[in-house]
């Protein structure tokens, strides 16, 4: 990891020759590349949280944590461009200074929160939008924790991945870093009773769920019919596709609590409702 995060330095250092530029202001100095608990303290570039706010598509209802907040850029950047409320988790105290001093400065103190503590420590489960510039190890370590947030919440990452989890959106920006998005999935394998699936009379769909893909199998009364592969989740969203006697069928719909409403090719009389079946 350690190896990684001097990779960071090192491409901003080589990228834009500043990597001994001092950052900070009159109370508190430092450079690009500056120890860290697990990681290094390099800045996300304005443009890309630009970037990755459009990709989260914020709303003003959203809460949004930024694990190991720095000086704060992440934050405030979001309070400044949209009047969110923010939070940042660090564990360096001297960086939770200045990101409050910085919040001060832009006018942004009533809608920003520096929180000094260990981002394995604190409790973040309230975010909606939630920002890393960590590592691919640590993002990885992160993962399981993440994948059981509210379904919904947008995970956004600067240049790191998160290995088996495929991001649901990537973009690069102008100086070549990349951003990821991924939405938590709402939990939806195991079985479902379907009404109205047309020609199939008591349609049982069992669903295999990988992260926000999944494949199934339709029955009707307990024969195998039909099995389709291309499910996906957004957040609550669910769409999969299926061929029966030569039609195409396509169901899009949302979970809400214990069902899946939706319907079959966005036609209102092919209304079906899933009802999850106990396991
Ligand atoms: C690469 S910097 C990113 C800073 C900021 N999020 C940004 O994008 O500009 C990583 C930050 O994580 C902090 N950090 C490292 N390990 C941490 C931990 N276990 N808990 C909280 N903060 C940590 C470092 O001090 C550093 O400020």
């Amino acid at each position: 990891m350690k190896c990684l995060n001097i990779a960071i330095g090192l491409s901003i250092f080589l990228i834009s020759g500043c990597a001994f530029k001092n950052y900070g202001d009159e109370e508190f100095k430092l450079q690009i590349a500056s120890h860290g608990k697990d990681v290094m303290w390099v800045p996300t570039k304005i443009e890309m949280t630009h970037e990755m706010f459009v990709m989260a598509k914020i709303r003003q209802d959203d809460l949004i944590y930024d694990l190991g907040s720095g000086d704060g850029v992440i934050p405030i950047e979001a309070a400044k461009k949209y009047g969110v409320q923010a939070v940042g988790i660090e564990y360096n105290p001297d960086l939770v200074a200045l990101a409050n001093r910085n919040a001060e400065r832009a006018k942004v103190k009533n809608l920003v929160t520096f929180k000094e503590g260990d981002i394995f420590k604190e409790d973040f489960s309230q975010a909606t939008v939630l920002t890393l510039y960590l590592g691919d190890s640590l993002n990885m370590k992160l993962k399981p924790q993440i994948l059981k947030m509210k379904s919904g919440t947008r995970v956004l990452s600067n240049t790191f991945q998160m290995e088996s989890w495929i991001p649901d959106e990537k973009t690069k920006i102008s100086s070549g870093e990349m951003a990821y998005l991924w939405i938590v999935p709402e939990h939806i394998d195991g079985n479902w009773q379907f009404s109205n699936i047309p020609n199939i009379e008591k349609a049982l769909i069992k669903i295999v769920q990988k992260k926000q893909f999944f494949e199934g199998a339709i029955y009707e009364k307990n024969l195998h019919k039909i099995s389709f592969e291309i499910g996906r989740i957004r957040g609550d969203l669910v769409e999969f596709e299926y061929t029966d006697k030569s039609s195409k069928y396509i169901f899009r719909g949302k979970v809400l609590g214990s069902e899946i409403i939706g319907t079959l090719n966005n036609d209102p009389n092919l209304k079906v409702v899933g009802r999850r079946m106990p396991s």
